[in-house]
């Protein structure tokens, strides 16, 4: 198939290139680079030793949307591109649901114009709001008074694709809750790489293990959890992507929505612990009060996308700080990084 990746040089989408490319499908980009570069495209390339079409544009301007699906011919859309800050969403919400909300929509009239009716979503676990209970399942009640406009956005993009999908039966929608995606392609030569100070936890451990910071703040040490930290389902983003060739797979008539996790509750300090391991360093932390908004406990129930996808993951987080310490110490500042001097750190096996 010949799939267009809305954000297909960001974290997810670039890991998502790799699979698609891996298993013989062409890729198409539409990306702005306003939180990429070309950087990740050309790696992809590298990595897979295919091209990959690139267009640099904005998903908000309609007229530039329908250029680039005028000039491909496209079978199906993985839809990334979007503002994905929890806390920037809080200080600018306008700016989230300007542009989470219109790139949607003009994504969609786009593909009604150029009649292309399948699509994957990438939507997030945060729409359950304060999950009642755990583990959580596509039947847990989204919440419409989430504490964040990102999360807000997310609900609402699910709102306007059940409305669509009802006055057109033609399209093929799935929308993919994504737990925390964590980890790098095994090659070390992709991964995540945050503009700003990390507000996810892997990402800042990743640069407390490399030395750009000097300990991590664990949010909350008094939760009724094991350890009494948060417990989140971390999932490995080359199981996650492998879960995005799965959705298309199976698209069929109407919206099917579908958690994306392990299944399995890790700690902050289980974070912290395999990290420090698989890097073979100590990884300084400092427990400090809770974050506004945290929920004590989630992970996902994905029996339903195992039982209608066939899918499930197969890699551990101890697989996933493996693979982002290869690639945080390969590339100490991302993708802005010049070649270690040093190659690649020691990677414990
Ligand atoms: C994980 C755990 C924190 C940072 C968010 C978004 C969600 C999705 C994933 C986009 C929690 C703790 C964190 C730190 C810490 N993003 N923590 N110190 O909050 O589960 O989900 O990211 O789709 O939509 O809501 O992920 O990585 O921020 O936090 O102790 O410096 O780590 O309290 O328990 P979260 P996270």
């Amino acid at each position: 198939m010949r799939v267009l990746l809305t954000g297909g040089a960001g974290f997810i989408g670039s890991h998502t290139a790799v699979a698609l490319l891996e298993r013989g499908h062409e890729v198409i980009v539409l990306d702005d680079f306003s939180n990429s570069s070309r950087e990740p495209i050309r790696r992809v390339e590298e990595l897979c030793g295919k091209q990959v079409t690139l267009h640099i544009a904005d998903l908000t301007n309609a007229a530039s949307t329908q250029k680039v699906f005028a000039s491909e011919s496209i079978d199906a859309v993985i839809h990334f591109a979007g503002l994905k800050s929890v806390g920037e969403s809080v200080r600018d919400p306008l700016l989230y649901y300007r542009t989470n909300l219109m790139s949607t929509m003009v994504l969609l009239e786009t593909m009604a114009l150029a009649k292309v009716k399948k699509l994957v979503f990438s939507s997030s676990a945060t729409v359950y709001g304060v999950a009642k209970d755990v583990p959580v399942s596509e039947s847990s009640e989204v919440s419409y008074r989430l504490s964040n406009p990102y999360g807000q956005t997310k609900a609402m993009i699910e709102q306007i694709i059940r409305d669509a999908v009802v006055a057109d039966s033609a399209l093929q929608i799935a929308v993919l809750r994504y737990f925390n995606p964590v980890g790098a392609h095994t090659s070390g030569r992709i991964g995540e790489d945050p503009k700003q100070t990390p507000n996810n936890l892997l990402p800042f451990v990743s640069q407390v293990a490399v030395g750009l910071r000097d300990f991590v703040s664990v949010f909350g040490g008094g939760y009724d959890t094991p350890d009494g930290t948060g417990v989140r389902d971390y999932i490995h983003v080359m199981d996650l992507a492998e879960g995005h060739l799965a959705a298309l797979a199976h698209l069929k008539s109407g919206v099917s929505t579908y958690n994306l996790g392990s299944g399995i509750g890790s700690s902050v300090l289980d974070v912290i612990n395999t990290f420090s391991r698989v890097a073979n360093r100590a990884i300084p932390y400092e427990v400090v009060a809770a974050r506004e908004g945290d929920v004590s406990c989630s992970y996902a129930d994905v029996t339903k996308a195992t039982r209608e996808l066939g899918w499930s993951t197969h890699r551990t987080l101890e697989d996933a700080c493996r693979d982002a310490w290869r690639w945080q110490s390969g590339n100490p500042h991302g993708y802005a990084s010049q070649a270690s001097p040093r190659g690649v750190l020691a990677v414990s096996s």
